[in-house]
């Protein structure tokens, strides 16, 4: 069981840190890591942010337990050598396509919701998001018109095949939850919306158990703060699928919870929490690493197929918070050694 640790820049370090002691502890037997540099600190190191190093590293892992990158002093860097080009460079050269970002609201935590706490309560939904396509990796630059204005242009596309792949993986989870799938896509503006409704529906025939529904985005975000439990999976692409998962997160409490896996077709995934590297607290400390400790716990479930390992790790982060421990996130003074040890404690 290789697993690939890849820190990055901020608070990835002190956060990934926490969840390898979590790992650890559990003395899974061949459980061996591996460290490389990514982001801001790759680029530092060795002129990218993504060294071919590291990139190798993560290929021939079961899994990679990734941080955070960004880095405020890359910002003037050309696009390429940004930190932010290491996570899309891995997520499109291992083909990690699927991106699982579940929200639920922990017993006890409904108060810290930006919602009110019975509405809340009742959220427990999936949101399944395309992660290798759309305006995200299609052309884009700046060029100047004819008459002398600059434009900033960007290519959506989405090919069938590549929906399909992405609804088969939202329909299965659905099966394995409450059978309910929400489409969300903008088919009253965007052709690339069209096909992305016209390929879920064609799908939706081979699964005849799943209630199928489609949502304009606008709706989406709207329904999300509105009335959140309505939803059970949500399936939806890349550029939509960031912005709702942010909005679901501060539904449930805070971004300092929610942990990630972005899978490929075979067994190999990125696991990591959905929060950014937080420069500003980067280093003091404070930083809450639950959601990588959480996302430790979905390595162990969808790549190494240790289900009774991460139901353990989940358990004693929920005993955590029913127990008080709350980062500075979530209005409390426990630090992430802190956090780290009483998740420790009760694993
Ligand atoms: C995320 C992040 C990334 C994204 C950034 C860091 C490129 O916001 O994982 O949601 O936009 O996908
Ligand atoms: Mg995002």
């Amino acid at each position: 069981m290789k697993i690939a640790v890849l820190a990055g820049d901020g608070i990835g370090p002190e956060v990934t840190r926490e969840a390898v002691r979590v790992l650890e502890a559990l003395g899974l037997p061949g459980l061996t890591l591996s460290y490389a540099d990514v982001g801001g600190v790759a680029y530092r190191n060795h002129g990218h942010p993504l060294p071919p190093e590291t990139l190798e590293i993560a290929r021939n892992s079961d899994g990679i337990l990734f941080g955070a990158v960004g880095d405020p002093a890359c910002d003037n860097l050309e696009r390429q050598l940004r930190p932010e080009q290491a996570i899309l460079g891995l997520r499109k050269e291992l083909g990690l396509f699927a991106n699982l970002r579940p929200a639920k609201v922990f017993a006890g935590m409904e108060d810290f919701s930006a919602l009110r706490p019975e509405v809340a309560g009742a959220i427990d939904l999936l949101i399944v998001r395309e992660l290798n396509g759309d305006v995200y990796f299609g052309e884009k630059g700046i060029r100047t018109l004819p008459d002398g204005r600059r434009q900033g242009w960007d290519m959506m596309a989405y090919a069938e095949d590549e929906v399909r792949r992405i609804a088969h993986v939202a329909f299965k989870a659905a099966q394995g939850r409450k059978g309910k799938l929400c489409s969300v896509d903008k088919a009253n503006v965007l052709e690339t919306s069209q096909v992305w409704r016209d390929v879920v529906c064609e799908v939706a025939a081979d699964y005849p158990d799943v209630e199928l529904s489609h949502m304009y985005v606008d709706n989406a975000a709207m329904q999300l703060v509105r009335s959140p439990g309505q939803f059970d999976v949500v399936v939806t692409g890349n550029l939509f699928g960031d912005i709702l998962s942010d909005q679901a997160s501060m539904c449930v409490g805070s971004i300092g919870l929610l942990a990630s896996a972005s899978l490929s077709e075979g067994k190999l995934g990125l696991y990591e929490p959905i929060h950014g590297s937080a420069p500003d607290i980067a280093g003091k400390g404070v930083a809450n690493p639950m959601a990588t400790v959480l996302s430790a716990a979905m390595l162990l479930r969808h790549s190494l197929g240790l289900e009774d390992q991460a139901v353990r790790i989940e358990a004693a982060v929920a005993r955590a918070l029913g127990d008080g421990v709350r980062g500075g996130d979530l209005g409390g003074s426990h630090g992430t050694v802190q956090i780290g040890d009483a998740i420790l404690e009760r694993l």
